[in-house]
């Protein structure tokens, strides 16, 4: 099915649609050997070869949309070099090849959605589309409110502001249990937050991405996003 070549080089993972727009433009595009410098050119990923950087995309085959729900003890890289088992070797059955979109680290249990389209992970990954997962932190203290509140309205990590969050208490006793919810996705941004007021996370799990939660899943398990939760995450808003 022929589409516009942004949208083909966006959907293959390469980089967002506006950025394929500027590949395009600074040539660096061709379609059956043939350089492209303007918009408007319209393909087919299934019969066209199209490059970028002189690669070529990987041809699409069927797309697919898994939440899995991601066990202590498994890197969400696809491979590891201390040779630690990845959230890949969890999925039985899935022949094509996936990628996780984000990372949760091996210590961290939770969800996680692995794809191959490009413009989802797109879209999860870019800030302007803000999409909120929320996590279960247990901490080896009860935090004072004053710095609760100072990592709600965010504190500088790496030279950038965290965006605003939610911190809310949930139960525990010695070791209390708190849910935050997240805006963005830094790198081991919850453990960075906590440790930066003094505490350590005992336990990390991530519990909801936008609409999407556990039920159902155990611990190892995974399902298929149906259609209508891949459109809703697709057009996600800030703020929703
Ligand atoms: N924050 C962390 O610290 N670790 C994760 O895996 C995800 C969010």
């Amino acid at each position: 099915m022929e589409e516009r070549l942004q949208k083909i080089i966006a959907t293959a993972g390469v980089t967002s649609r506006r950025k394929a727009e500027q590949l395009i433009l600074e040539g660096r595009v061709t379609v059956n050997g043939r350089g492209v410098n303007q918009l408007g050119s319209k393909d087919d990923p299934a019969r066209d070869e199209i490059r970028v950087d002189g690669r070529p995309l990987a041809r699409p085959g069927k797309r697919l949309y898994l939440l899995l729900n991601k066990p202590v003890g498994y890197v969400s890289t696809l491979s590891d070099p201390q040779g630690r088992p990845t959230v890949i070797s969890l999925l039985r059955g899935i022949k094509e090849r996936v990628y996780p979109v984000g990372r949760l680290d091996y210590h961290s249990s939770g969800l996680m959605l692995l794809t191959n389209d490009g413009e989802l992970a797109n879209v999860m990954m870019s800030r302007p589309s803000a999409v909120p997962r929320t996590y279960h932190v247990k901490l080896e203290g009860d935090p004072a409110s004053e710095d609760l509140a100072k990592l709600e309205r965010g504190i500088v990590l790496d030279g950038q502001r965290t965006a605003p969050c939610r911190i809310v208490r949930t139960g525990g006793r010695d070791r209390p249990w708190y849910e935050i919810t997240l805006v963005e996705g830094r790198y081991h941004q919850v453990r960075r937050m906590f440790e930066r007021i003094g505490q350590g996370v005992v336990k990390l799990k991530r519990v909801r991405i936008a609409f999407l939660t556990d039920q159902g899943l155990a611990p190892g398990q995974f399902r298929n996003l149906t259609a209508s939760e891949v459109g809703r995450l697709k057009n996600w808003k800030a703020g929703q």
